[in-house]
């Protein structure tokens, strides 16, 4: 039994830690190359080279007046796209949040923050998640905690994490590949789902995001059925966090890390497999606007972008800006080409399915044909 001091010295022991782990992983994502494997033909992991917009050479439709806004629970956004949930919780993570969000203010998207863990175990290290809102009034702002998490902090923790955002919403991200992986992970997920919907019956818009390994039809219908907002599909094909972990633990021997760098339901397929009826966020290896206008026309709401931007972060607002500037011009050159006057018609467009994602969604019973030929 430990005595008060111990105890307390423990505690102490694990807020720094949590603090120090979200450096390693910004200067892991900086430096290393962390993201899913290609295949053996050289197409990315995600999906994403499988489909092919139809192309309209007759598109009948003025470029210039192309609507790229979008509601997305609720609030209004002036492209489909967010900032996904990546960091927070140590001095050093200020300055790449507050220059996220400058860039989701000036360009009237959403930004997600990263998991608010941090900040619930040390009031001080608050700071660099309440810049967000104190410089982007008007983005769409989602939370973060951890499902295996949950069970600690509980909805007072969810409601404490929405506060100091004054945040839109609250992500729940389910991360059992890294838990599993890290030595210190958190891997009990029994009754994950039950403290999700005692989250939900308070209330508070939630999202169920993966993190890199996707998310399947059974489970998002659980998740619809447990009263989740919105789903956020973050399948395998970008950051690969067994890749990060590799980094973080290398070591001789057999890496576990590699074994697993490529695991997950493919983006392209996990879009798919979570169209259930509910505001539907497609992520994970999203790297330009053409990804984009496919995951929207494959059934998507919004688009959410992590890994590419963490470097321009650390430049500055504007190098975020300009990247995501570029991105939005590619969604609105690949809507224009698919003769998409708006959101909600790109969500109609024809898209053909091929190679192994077409192989997948068959085998998962999906009929493909109908995307291409509606
Ligand atoms: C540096 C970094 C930190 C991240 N931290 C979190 C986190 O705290 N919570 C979370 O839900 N996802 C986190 N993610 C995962 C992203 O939100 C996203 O789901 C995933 O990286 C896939 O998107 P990408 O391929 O564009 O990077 C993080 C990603 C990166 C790159």
């Amino acid at each position: 039994m430990l005595n008060y001091d111990e105890q307390k010295a423990n505690e102490r022991e694990v807020e720094l830690a949590t603090s120090r782990r979200k450096i390693e992983h910004i200067d892991i994502c900086t430096q290393r190359q962390v993201e899913a494997r290609p295949r053996a033909d050289g197409t990315r992991a995600s999906g994403l080279d499988d489909l092919m917009l139809v192309h309209r050479a007759l598109p009948e439709l003025n470029m210039s007046e192309i609507d790229l806004r979008c509601t997305f629970l609720g609030k209004r956004l002036d492209a489909p796209l967010l900032i996904s949930s990546m960091t927070g919780g140590h001095p050093e993570t200020l300055d790449i949040n507050r220059n996220l969000a400058i860039a989701a203010q000036r360009l009237g998207i959403g930004i997600g923050v990263g998991s608010q863990r941090a900040a619930l175990e040390d009031a001080s290290q608050q700071e660099s998640y309440t810049v967000v809102r104190e410089v982007a009034p008007d983005a769409f702002i989602y939370g973060n905690i951890g499902a295996a998490q949950l069970a600690r902090y509980g909805v007072d923790g969810v409601m404490r994490s929405i506060e100091m955002l004054d945040a839109d919403a609250m992500a729940i991200h389910l991360n059992f590949l890294q838990e599993a992986i890290q030595p210190e992970g958190d891997t009990d997920a029994a009754g994950v789902l039950h403290s999700i919907e005692e989250v939900c019956a308070s209330g508070i818009p939630v999202i169920v995001k993966e993190t890199g390994a996707g998310i399947r039809r059974e489970d998002a219908l659980r998740l619809k059925e447990v009263g989740v907002s919105a789903i956020d599909v973050a399948g395998c094909g970008g950051t690969s966090w067994a890749g990060v972990e590799y980094y973080r633990n290398r070591r001789e021997g057999m890496h576990t890390e590699e074994v697993f760098w490529n695991w997950g339901i493919p983006t392209a397929v996990s879009v798919v497999e979570c169209g259930v009826g509910m505001p539907l966020i497609a992520s994970g290896g999203i790297r330009s606007g053409l990804d984009c206008a496919k995951c929207i026309a494959l059934g998507a709401d919004v688009c959410a972008i992590a890994l590419p931007l963490v470097k321009r972060a650390i430049e500055g607002s504007n190098a975020v800006e300009a990247y995501l500037t570029q991105v939005i011009q590619q969604l609105k050159i690949a809507m224009f080409l698919s003769a998409s006057h708006d959101v909600d018609a790109l969500k109609r467009a024809q898209i053909v399915i091929c190679g192994l994602t077409c192989e997948i969604l068959t085998q998962r019973g999906h009929d493909t044909r109908r995307f291409a030929m509606r």
